[in-house]
């Protein structure tokens, strides 16, 4: 078994991290053969709550868990952790926009940068699950100036596994038939989900997505669909998506961790160096692959015009926000 590895997880009190907390514990994310130490930070109020998480944790019996450190304290939660899925956050509530939780939530990304340049490996590997995802990884980063930009993500992967269902539902094919789907941009209603280069696989058959499924369907249904899904699980469920939410974490993470797979690549929010037309310096939905733990931006994609003017918009966007947000950690808004 390899060396045992410090990872946190923020609001491990909440509904996200309920579902989180067994799936890395029991190796789903960093292998079923290494050994984990799981820090779990939450507010004061929390502890109480977070002692029964423990308990569960406990009680699940994990051979791979080493130990289980709850606590209030930012210092002790990144304490030489190698990985951090940052949940933490006030979650978004029906009705509410977005902008609402920028302001609200940016402040807990400045603290939690400062901590994780303190106190954390320098090379951690961070995702940020917490709202406005991409945003709060780009403060973060910013507070975090001794550990590479590379290493602060957000996760579009949930949006990416909810349009992976819906071309698959479409194509009569499974899940596991369909590739290269792909979120560009904001984790957002104004992210874009792109099926230009999709494939997908039937009766032993590699075909592209396109023209397969028809535009009509694209543009008309299931672009809005997998743009307003997270809106549509409050709606009917008075809370925002956990379960899907934790699932999508643990794949975002564990390719991270692991490796895509040959032929393959899925989306992440990673930092972005201009590559096709987004602003740079922003935290931006890309397809990447990955290997030997780093991202990599797929390059020399087709990108249709639609696609285009859409990117245009969440770029927008995300410059606002990171407008907003820096103006707010600094104290002036
Ligand atoms: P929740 O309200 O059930 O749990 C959040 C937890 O964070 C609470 O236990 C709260 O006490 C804790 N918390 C608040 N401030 C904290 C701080 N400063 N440090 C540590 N912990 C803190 O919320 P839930 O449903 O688990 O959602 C968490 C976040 O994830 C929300 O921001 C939500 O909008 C976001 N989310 C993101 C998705 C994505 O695709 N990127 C998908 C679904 C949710």
């Amino acid at each position: 078994m390899a060396d045992v590895i410090r990872v946190v997880v923020t609001g491990a009190a909440g509904q996200i991290a309920y579902s989180l907390l067994y799936q890395i514990a029991k190796g789903d994310v960093f292998g079923h053969n290494q050994k984990l130490a799981l820090h779990l930070l939450d507010i004061p109020p929390m502890m109480g709550v977070l002692q029964g998480v423990v308990m569960e944790l406990q009680d699940c019996a994990l051979p791979l868990l080493q130990e289980v450190i709850p606590t209030d304290s930012v210092d002790m939660a990144f304490k030489d952790v190698d990985a951090a899925f940052l949940v933490g956050a006030m979650p978004r509530r029906e009705g509410m926009e977005r902008k609402d939780l920028l302001a609200a939530n940016v402040k807990i990304f400045k603290d939690q940068g400062e901590a994780l340049d303190k106190y954390a490996k320098k090379s951690v590997k961070v995702l940020v699950v917490g709202n406005p995802a991409n945003t709060n990884a780009l403060v973060c980063s910013h507070y975090a100036p001794s550990i590479p930009k590379e290493n602060f993500t957000a996760m579009t992967r949930l949006d990416q596994n909810r349009a992976q269902y819906q071309v698959a539902a479409k194509l009569g094919v499974g899940v596991i038939d369909v590739r290269n789907v792909i979120i560009w941009g904001n984790h957002s209603a104004t992210q874009v989900p792109d099926v230009a280069n999709a494939s997908y696989t039937k009766n032993g058959e590699s075909k592209r997505a396109l023209p397969d499924l028809d535009n009509n369907w694209v543009n008309n249904e299931f672009v809005p669909l997998v743009q307003k899904r997270g809106a549509a699980v409050i709606a009917a469920r008075k809370l925002s998506s956990a379960m899907s939410a934790a699932k999508a974490a643990c794949d975002h993470m564990r390719d991270w961790w692991q490796g895509t797979q040959s032929g393959s690549f899925v989306s992440m929010a990673v930092i972005s160096d201009g590559s096709y037309g987004a602003p740079k310096g922003v935290i931006f939905s890309f397809p990447v692959t990955t290997s030997g733990g780093q991202w990599t931006i797929v390059q020399g994609l087709t990108v249709g015009d639609q696609v285009r003017s859409k990117l245009e918009l969440t770029a927008k966007e995300l410059l606002e926000e990171r407008d907003e947000a820096m103006a707010v950690c600094e104290g002036k808004l």
